[in-house]
């Protein structure tokens, strides 16, 4: 568990709050919650904030992105409320306090504890609102979030050919792989992603085609429709070693359980990572592999 949380429940729990980029715990009772990584919003038995609920102060966590912290903030003053922001010293914990001239501030777990007057706080942005950039839809948060990813774009020039029949593009982040393949002849695009912003913003960058669905899904605990012809995956990295590879893993094997046996997997990951490990187990048998720019792309097929 994040320390960030646990040091808000210290401190803060059970008040009712309304929690910005929060996650569950036991200690905390928030009010109402605005969450879209969906693995983080499954576990929190709080309504969506609509407005209209009430509440003490608000919790927020920072989050790794400084623009997306900032646009909860300016969320945050529009309550009017005290703002309680922790925020763990790796994501720039210092820089926060000398930005925000706290009320107070404690020192806790290599985090920091804020508390902020809403009125000081920014007043403009909101984290679920898209924005344009360039020709497409995004928002601070997402991966990527304001241009094509390199792997991506290797993916797709790897893809060269059509591709019929029904597909996913499993962890879809804004959508501009899956918006470059939907002209390879798709008949259905499945969008899927953990993160609802995600989801939304790939629909609208491929300009709400009848062929796309947008799933909201956290594919560590959630599965998609499946039986797809072809899936495209370039699994999300974060953190080092272990965890990183474990929810790669955890995507690819998603990937290899929704794909029909005869189905093909696209994959592109950094070369470091030893995806080639579980393929066998997995039922995937590398027909195509590339070594590029520091990155490895595959073409596997799904065996019986
Ligand atoms: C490396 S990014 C690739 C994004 C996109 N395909 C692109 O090229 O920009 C991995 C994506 O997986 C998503 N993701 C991470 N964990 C996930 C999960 N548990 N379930 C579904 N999607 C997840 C992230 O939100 C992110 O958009």
């Amino acid at each position: 568990m994040r320390a960030a949380l646990q040091v808000l429940a210290r401190e803060r729990g059970p008040v009712a709050a309304l929690q910005l980029a929060g996650a569950a715990h036991p200690e905390l009772r928030p009010s109402a919650v605005v969450q879209p990584d969906r693995g983080l919003r499954l576990g929190l038995k709080a309504p969506d904030w609509d407005g209209s609920q009430t509440f003490e102060e608000v919790h927020l966590l920072a989050t790794p992105n400084r623009e997306e912290t900032l646009a909860y903030l300016a969320l945050a003053r529009r309550t009017g409320r005290p703002v309680y922001l922790c925020c763990e010293n790796r994501l720039g914990a210092d820089g926060w306090r000398k930005r925000l001239k706290p009320l107070d501030s404690v020192s806790l777990q290599h985090c920091r504890l804020l508390r902020l007057d809403p009125q000081l706080l920014p007043e403009q942005g909101d984290p679920l609102e898209l924005r344009r950039v360039e020709d497409f839809l995004s928002c601070p948060g997402l991966f990527s979030w304001d241009r094509f990813d390199p792997g991506s774009r290797l993916l797709l020039e790897f893809i060269a050919g059509e591709l019929p029949g029904r597909g996913a593009d499993l962890g879809c982040g804004p959508g501009l792989l899956a918006r470059a393949l939907l002209p390879r002849g798709c008949a259905q695009l499945d969008l899927v992603d953990v993160d609802q912003r995600a989801v939304r913003a790939a629909l609208l960058n491929c300009n709400q085609d009848v062929r796309c669905r947008g799933l909201w899904l956290d594919l560590t605990q959630e599965a998609p429709p499946g039986n797809y012809d072809w899936v495209t995956l370039n699994p999300p990295f974060h953190g080092q070693g272990q965890e990183q590879r474990a929810l790669g893993v955890a995507l690819l094997t998603r990937a290899s359980s929704a794909l029909r046996r005869g189905g093909t997997l696209w994959m592109v990951a950094n070369e470091h990572l030893p995806y080639h490990e579980v393929l066998d187990e997995l039922r995937l048998q590398a027909i195509e592999v590339r070594q590029q720019r520091g990155y490895k792309l595959w073409r596997c097929r799904k065996n019986a």
